[in-house]
């Protein structure tokens, strides 16, 4: 059995495996030495030879339980034919959406644009580095797209006031968006794929009476639908303030929680596994802090299912030596 499935399926609470959330990344000089290369950050990611590398890449250096393949929650705005853009120093930036123009886009033309990202899967997964390590395939989850898509930008802090305005336009859009994630992660794990990560980034945005409608009611059908292909689901609701409901109503397999919950009072409300929450701040710090924090944590899911991760990606500015320090604490943890 693979680590992370002994933790969600077996609920085993005797070690703590760990993968870090943007793992392949900006922190690694490797990395920036092929990202130099290739300006267009999409292409990249469809670029299955060095994706796949890409991936691998912090494997090789950390003693990492699994692999998240190197792509983006953005690719599906991008399958849609939705324009989208990685600019350094301001992030994503989108085209307009059209939804006369999505509306005409089935599954064969989604898979035709992304089919790459499935190549890069089935190359990392039958790498015989992966044979006791996990692969995760992983979605942007509905609301977190949609915001997206309608944003066209990543919207820090607030939405704008008119977001809402077109309900019919954003209604329309959630079950396109629903509809084409299947597809996504179905081809993932028909292609490798043994975890599914649902990356909701922005489920902080959102006021309570929202949550029903757009996160809640879209994910569900996405937990059911993973669950159906028989591979575990770890939902990553970020900034919700309420975890507790959110496993109540969505029952996903695992969750991963940010640096703002308190970890003591989580486990008291939730019984499944959880994972992350290690602010990666911690990481800029000292290898003292590091160890302090990281204990910390082990200590309280030391009778929980637990799968130590971050509560957010790591910083592009982190050094790979706090990295290397930080999966070394974990596995000598007795
Ligand atoms: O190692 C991994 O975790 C796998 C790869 C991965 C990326 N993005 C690569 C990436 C994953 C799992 C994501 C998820 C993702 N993408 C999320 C959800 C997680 C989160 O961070 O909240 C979101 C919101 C996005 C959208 C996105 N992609 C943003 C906002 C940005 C710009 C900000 C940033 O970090 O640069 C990206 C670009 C991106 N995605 C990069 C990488 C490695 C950086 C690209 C570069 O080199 O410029």
């Amino acid at each position: 059995m693979k680590p992370l499935n002994k933790i969600i399926t077996n609920k085993d609470t005797s070690f703590n495996p760990i993968w870090i959330m943007r793992q392949a990344g900006r922190y690694l000089p490797e990395f920036r030495e092929i990202r130099k290369e290739n300006p267009n950050f999409i292409n990249l990611c469809l670029n299955d030879d060095l994706s796949s590398k890409i991936t691998l890449q912090p494997l090789k250096r950390f003693n990492l339980d699994a692999a998240i393949i190197f792509s983006d929650i953005l690719m599906l705005p991008y399958g849609l034919g939705q324009k989208v853009e990685f600019e350094k120093n301001f992030g994503p930036r989108l085209g307009k959406f059209d939804l006369n123009e999505v509306a005409k886009i089935d599954e064969i033309d989604f898979v035709e644009k992304v089919h790459r990202v499935y190549k890069a899967i089935k190359k990392v997964s039958l790498d015989p580095d992966l044979n006791n390590k996990n692969t995760i395939g992983f979605v942007g989850a509905p609301w977190t797209l949609l915001v997206y898509m309608i944003n066209l930008q990543s919207p820090k802090k607030n939405l704008k006031k008119d977001f809402f305005k077109d309900k019919f336009l954003i209604n329309r859009i959630l079950l396109i968006i629903e509809k084409f994630l299947k597809v996504h992660i179905k081809n993932q794990i028909d292609n490798g794929a043994n975890i599914i990560q649902i990356f909701d980034s922005w489920a902080g945005l959102l006021e309570e009476k929202d949550l029903p409608n757009y996160i809640y009611s879209p994910t569900l059908n996405l937990v059911n639908f993973v669950k159906s292909l028989n591979v575990p689901v770890i939902c990553f609701p970020r900034e919700i303030r309420n975890y507790t409901e959110f496993c109540k109503i969505v029952r996903p397999d695992a969750v991963n929680i940010d640096y703002n919950v308190n970890p003591k009072e989580i486990i008291k409300n939730i019984n499944i596994p959880i994972q992350g929450g290690l602010d990666p701040k911690i990481l800029l710090t000292n290898k003292n802090t590091l160890k302090k924090e990281v204990i910390k944590y082990l200590e309280i899911f030391k009778d929980h299912p637990y799968i130590f991760n971050l509560g957010h990606g790591v910083l592009p500015e982190t050094d790979p030596g706090m990295v290397e320090y930080l999966v070394k604490t974990v596995k000598d943890y007795k």
